[in-house]
């Protein structure tokens, strides 16, 4: 708090700390892509890197039966999905940690999955799957979402959002060949559909955003936060075809264990 005001990171914190999802996504989403993998008694050892509060991270709990380990950057986050994870009666097997997706405190080789949703950007795609790989055991999965180009048509006011976000938008292809370089083999690619957006994402940060507007009236950041969300949906509402987030799976060489 600066003067008894929020401080923006407090705002984004407070307005994220109690939604499923901190960005698009769905549980559809995770059941797609996880039909990608294989048979799920592969997936003994997972990471959820960029967990949040873990919404992906307990569907994943519910699908493989391997102990998962979900790191987001904030503590709270972390702290939240051990929350829910014993509230759903996964204690046992999903724990949250605080860390740096960029900077894995973890055993090399040690996971058979590496799954994270929305948040690699923040680090760059290439630079998390060059440091990813070592954490995976041979034949293990990479399970990734981030924004990209969808159509060859590219709106500058697209390009200025995201650039000024620090995640400049690469087309597709473009990332398959980055998915590689870092030494993977491709296994597919799909792009989110619209209710990810929409119902899952900006509809419950939206109603967060209505009762911190009520609670925090005389804040001129809540303002200015509250303006930069609706710009992030009115811009999505009108070149949403033009961008969005891509699912990436990809697969090391070698036998499974
Ligand atoms: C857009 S949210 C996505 C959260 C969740 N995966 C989801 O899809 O609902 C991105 C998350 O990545 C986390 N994050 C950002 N940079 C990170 C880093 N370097 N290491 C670990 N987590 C990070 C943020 O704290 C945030 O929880």
């Amino acid at each position: 708090m600066e003067d008894g005001h929020p401080t923006m990171l407090e705002l984004l914190l407070e307005a994220h700390i109690g939604l499923e999802r901190q960005g698009p996504g769905s549980p559809e989403t995770v059941r797609r892509a996880l039909a990608f993998l294989g048979p799920p008694e592969r997936f003994q050892k997972i990471a959820d890197l960029g967990c949040g509060t873990g919404g992906q991270t307990l569907l994943l709990a519910q699908a493989l039966p391997g102990e998962i380990v979900g790191l987001d950057l904030f503590p709270a986050m972390a702290e939240k999905l051990n929350e829910r994870a014993r509230a759903r009666g996964f204690g046992d097997r999903v724990r949250g940690v605080a860390g740096d997706m960029g900077d894995l405190p973890f055993e090399r080789q040690s996971f058979d999955l590496i799954w994270s949703e929305g948040a690699v950007d923040n680090i760059g795609l290439e630079a998390g799957l060059r440091h990813w790989r070592d954490f995976l055991r041979p034949g293990g999965c990479v399970a990734v979402s981030c924004p990209c180009w969808l159509t060859p048509e590219r709106p500058e006011a697209v390009a200025r959002f995201w650039a000024e976000a620090g995640s400049p938008l690469d087309a597709v292809e473009t990332n398959v060949g980055i998915l590689r370089g870092c030494g993977y083999r491709f296994v597919a690619a799909f792009a989110l559909t619209e209710d990810c957006w929409t119902e899952h994402y900006f509809a419950p940060r939206e109603r967060a955003i209505q009762a911190m507007l009520e609670k925090y009236p005389e804040s001129a950041e809540m303002q200015t936060y509250a303006a930069l969300n609706r710009d992030e949906v009115a811009l999505y509402r009108q070149f949403g075809r033009h961008y969005g987030y891509v699912f990436f799976i990809g697969r090391l060489d070698g036998t499974p264990a």
